[in-house]
């Protein structure tokens, strides 16, 4: 959507506020020992208490509340039996819509006191590249942009990018105009963005994938084994200067 009247731009701020104190509240009380569906739970209880519905539960009828991604699983993971472990990298994805507002966030951590190196490059990439494309998002720039910073960064850490997920429109769906926005650098995309659209961005970096594969409960999206990915994801409104940031706890 873009955005018409400041009556938009607080009503975005809300829910983008509910589910960014979700993601935050999830990612802080995934403990070992607990399961996926048992952390999908507090994020449950979270948005019903704000009166937010999952996006992706009401939209598309997906099996959870929240989208919960372990190791080379990467997103649309379904809350489940799995029992978290200390060193699993986990992505949580949440999205949420109040009075026909949508707001979409996401981000990737790891359980317990040790980090691997590889999770540590792959987390610190992927946030740079969110921090730096949102730098060039920007009114009437090219929307390639986008992409384009989140290459350089893959490229400055010598990390791949999963090329077949982007960012996308969001505020009155979950997914809307203007479509796919690309997580490269693509030359023949000639979009420009809009003052006061409104848009996530993000990347997913990796350490050796390019792309996510669906499996077959028909949701999540994996890498090949042993590969190690991240997503940090913000909504934003698009401004001549730096975007109004909806996602933030
Ligand atoms: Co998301
Ligand atoms: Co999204």
């Amino acid at each position: 959507m873009t955005i018409e009247t400041q009556a938009d731009v607080e009503a975005l701020k809300t829910i983008g506020k509910i589910v960014a104190e979700t993601l935050k509240l999830m990612m802080t009380e995934a403990k070992p020992g607990m399961t996926t569906k048992e952390l999908d739970e507090i994020g449950k209880k979270y948005l019903e208490i704000h009166q937010a519905k999952s996006a992706p539960k009401h939209c598309y009828n997906f099996p959870g509340t929240t989208c919960i991604s372990i190791n080379e699983d990467i997103a649309h993971g379904i809350p489940n039996d799995y029992v978290i472990k200390d060193g699993d990298m986990i992505n949580i994805d949440v999205s949420a819509e109040l009075n026909g507002y949508f707001a979409d966030t996401g981000g990737s951590f790891v359980v317990g006191p040790e980090i691997k190196k590889e999770q540590a490059l792959v987390l610190k990439a992927t946030k740079e590249a969110l921090q730096n494309a949102m730098r060039v998002a920007i009114a009437d720039a090219p929307l390639n942009l986008i992409g384009r910073e989140i290459e350089k960064v893959a490229k400055k850490y010598n990390l791949k990018i999963i090329e077949n997920l982007g960012s996308h429109g969001v505020g009155r769906a979950l997914h809307e105009e203007p479509g796919f926005i690309a997580p490269f650098f693509d030359p023949k995309d000639k979009r420009k963005l809009k003052l006061g659209q409104v848009i996530t961005i993000e990347p997913f970096l990796s350490t050796h994938s390019t792309e996510a594969l669906e499996c077959s409960d028909g949701w999540t999206l994996t890498t090949d084994k042993g590969n190690f990915a991240a997503q940090f994801e913000h909504s934003m409104i698009i401004t001549k200067k730096y975007p109004i940031v909806l996602t933030q706890a």
